[in-house]
């Protein structure tokens, strides 16, 4: 087992990676009562793991990231007499410790909390950073707060159980991860993404450590996204519009994404050629698509509306090359030569 440390302004998040979920109990520093918040597919597959600790399973899905489902666990942890002293623990993929962590940070104006992430996406990216959200109204983590799980456990096995699909979602916030700080970890990924992706545990022990690294190093800088954090949005500006407009998972609309903001990069960022096709051909061998096949219209309705859209400008990321990132100001017209580009 190896522990990193992410020190945040709003507080200290203890990360075990390799840690068994068996040994969950002893991270909760003698709290009175534990209350695990997890999803009815991770309660089906791993519940046995929680070894009787109470626990309440939401409806898994982004359509339940919702108030609704916020205020039916508030009224289970009231009925289960959750106080102060009690122990939220979020076991499941990015949307269960979102959720958990959002009803953890006001449930009597903030409980003590941790994550056992279950999902890959998860354990290199969603569960550490301390930003907790729900949707609203159609806005995907528009309602939220920031605030750091005292614990991270990033048990290994778990990911056992996950399908390739949600697995090669995960893959593609490594790849961004990678793309965005940390050049060794994309050699790394070209050479042996399919070892980590059948689960190999020295190869998917360093995508997730060397992805957290790349990521704490940006939080603990920039915890509340003034400026370094942003640089994680790489691929989402686009991929979010994607995701909404085509209904594709996350990992695969961020995928594109990541092409499309790859190709504006060699023009404006001085990106090599050759890293920008050795970005595309690792995506496409993971089995990620590179390419928006319709819904050219609705993905460009979609960046209009995004909200990181100043004026006529729409911030962007773009690479300088493997490894390193900038923020970037693009013009809608821009921005619709690079949709075209993308079909
Ligand atoms: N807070 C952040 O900083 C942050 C960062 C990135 C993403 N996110 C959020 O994360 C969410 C996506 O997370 P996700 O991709 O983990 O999705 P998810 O939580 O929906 O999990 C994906 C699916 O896998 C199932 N599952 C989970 N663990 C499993 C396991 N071990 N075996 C089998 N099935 C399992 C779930 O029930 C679900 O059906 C989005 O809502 C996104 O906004 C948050
Ligand atoms: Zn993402």
């Amino acid at each position: 087992m190896r522990t990193m440390t992410l020190q945040a302004p709003s507080g200290a998040c203890k990360i075990a990676l390799g840690e068994s979920i068996g040994n969950l109990k002893g991270y909760c520093g003698g709290a009175d009562k534990i209350v695990a918040i997890t999803d009815s597919n991770v309660r089906r597959l791993h519940g046995e793991k929680l070894g009787g600790m109470e626990s309440i399973a939401m409806e898994p899905g982004e359509a339940h990231k919702t108030l609704e489902t916020a205020e039916a666990i508030y009224a289970r942890l009231l009925e289960l007499e959750a106080d102060r002293s009690s122990f939220i623990v979020g076991v499941g993929g990015g949307i269960v410790c979102d959720v958990a962590g959002f009803v953890a940070s006001t449930y009597m104006r903030g409980v003590r909390f941790g994550f056992v992430p279950t999902t890959l996406l998860a354990q290199v990216d969603a569960s550490v950073g301390g930003k907790n959200g729900i949707n609203f109204r159609g806005y995907k983590n528009i309602i939220g707060t920031i605030r750091q799980p005292e614990f991270c456990i990033c048990d290994f096995s778990l990911l056992g159980t996950l399908p390739k699909e949600e697995l090669r979602n995960g893959f593609a916030e490594a790849v961004k991860t990678a793309a965005i700080g940390d050049a060794s970890l994309f050699s790394f990924l070209e050479g042996n993404w399919d070892s980590a992706f059948a689960l190999q545990r020295a190869a998917i022990e360093k995508v997730v450590h060397d992805s957290l690294q790349v990521k704490m190093r940006i939080v603990s800088a920039d915890e509340g996204e003034k400026g370094q954090r942003m640089k994680l949005n790489f691929g989402h500006t686009i991929g979010h519009a994607i995701e909404k407009a085509a209904g594709i998972p996350h990992g695969e609309a961020i995928s594109i994404g990541m092409v499309a903001a790859a190709n504006l990069s060699r023009k404006k960022a001085g990106l090599d050629a050759k890293e920008a096709q050795g970005l595309e051909k690792l995506l496409k061998e993971i089995g990620l698509p590179t390419h928006l096949g319709a819904k050219k219209a609705e993905v460009l309705e979609a960046i209009r509306k995004d909200k990181k859209r100043y004026g006529a400008k729409i911030r962007m990321i773009l690479l300088e090359r493997i490894g390193s990132a900038r923020m970037a100001d693009v013009g809608l017209g821009e921005m619709e030569g690079v949709v075209n580009d993308m079909c």
